[in-house]
């Protein structure tokens, strides 16, 4: 990926709440139902941290278990990146408190704001401190509380999120492995179609359950960016590094709507069997969707040594990004000749 050191993920982890909120659990709370939320999203159930937790917990129990696997210590780890939209407080940053809770004392930390493209972003970001020689170990985590900032009486998008976490730990790896290809963008004149307001002398309703900030979503929109974009941005990286669609064997996207996550694949050609679905168990994490979705691949043992895995987020902003990592860690995959 341009000039410098390959950079690989070597280590993943993963955080929910204990708590699941089932479809039948909405459909008591809004004028929803299973048969609605499952058809026109493929979500069964979400977790909803409980009033203590925070995305600091969940966080930091994500990053413990990435760098757990990638046999690392707290001490050697140089940056903390926090992606998150829902951080614990305005400031400091959520990644100051999960470096400190994790004993990470070498390393700096910064949270970065994208929404559900965040984690996306911040692997860029992360990738480049090592690529350029300024650090050795980075801490990449996708965190959000998205149950702060839900409007819990409106069941357009009620539904739709849940809280999580996912970490990764960036570190050199050899050539030809790693992140190889990356597209980033913004389209911000589309601001309007998601966004976080506070209007609530406007809306007295959502105030009796509690005066915060929440989502508000022009949902075909959305819907019609999402799937026009994740099919660009991929075409974009796997061009940009010299692969086709069949050569892709993981396709991690974010998980917000079967429909979309369907769409996407089917505009790629690829067949349901490489393509990570777990939006039915955790509903939309935002920044956490695509780092728990491959933490979970991992743990599963499903991401072999070459595999060509590719990952796209969409969100606010209007904003996306995608990513392809050619995967270094395990045992060699089938029929692979890289490196
Ligand atoms: C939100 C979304 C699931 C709605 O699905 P849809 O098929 O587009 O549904 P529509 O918006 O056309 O709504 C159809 C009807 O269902 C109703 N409806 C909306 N939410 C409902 C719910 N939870 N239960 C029952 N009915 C619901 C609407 O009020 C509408 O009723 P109407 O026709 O009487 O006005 C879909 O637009 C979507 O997934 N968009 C992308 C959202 C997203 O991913 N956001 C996060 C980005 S990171």
């Amino acid at each position: 990926m341009g000039v410098g050191r390959a950079v690989g993920i070597v280590g993943t982890g993963m955080s929910v709440p204990e708590r699941r909120l089932t479809n039948f659990d909405l459909a008591q709370m809004v004028d929803t139902s299973d048969e609605w939320i499952r058809t026109r999203t493929g979500i069964v159930e979400r977790r909803i941290v409980r009033p203590d937790q925070t995305t600091s917990d969940l966080a930091t129990a994500a990053a413990e278990q990435a760098l757990s696997r990638a046999d690392l210590s707290p001490s050697q780890v140089d940056f903390v990146l926090v992606a998150t939209v829902t951080p614990d407080m305005i400031f400091p940053s959520t990644a100051s408190l999960v470096q400190h809770r994790l004993g990470a004392r070498r390393a700096g930390a910064a949270d970065v704001g994208v929404a559900c493209s965040g984690f996306i972003y911040a692997l860029a970001m992360g990738a480049q401190f090592i690529a350029t020689g300024l650090y050795e170990t980075v801490l990449v985590i996708g965190a959000e509380c998205m149950s702060h900032l839900v409007d819990w009486t409106d069941r357009s998008t009620c539904v739709l999120f849940g809280d999580g976490a996912g970490a990764v730990v960036l570190q050199p790896v050899p050539p030809g492995y790693g992140l190889l290809g990356i597209d980033l963008g913004s389209d911000g004149s589309s601001a309007d179609h998601l966004k976080v307001v506070d209007d609530y002398p406007a809306n007295p309703q959502a105030a009796k359950f509690g005066r915060h900030p929440y989502i508000r979503m022009n949902g075909n929109e959305v819907f019609k960016f999402a799937v026009r974009i994740q099919g660009e941005a991929c075409e974009r990286v796997l061009h940009r590094c010299h692969l086709r669609p069949a050569e892709v064997d993981w396709f991690i996207p974010h998980q917000a709507n079967i429909r979309i996550i369907d769409a996407a694949a089917k505009r790629l050609g690829l067949p349901p069997e490489k393509v990570f679905v777990n939006v039915h168990r955790y509903g939309n994490t935002s920044a956490a969707s695509i780092p728990i979705a491959l933490a979970e691949a991992d743990e599963q043992g499903l991401l072999r040594r070459g595999d060509n895995v590719l990952m796209v987020g969409f969100g606010a902003g209007l904003t996306w990004g995608a990513a392809l990592v050619r995967w270094s860690q395990g045992k060699e995959g089938t029929g692979k000749a890289y490196g």
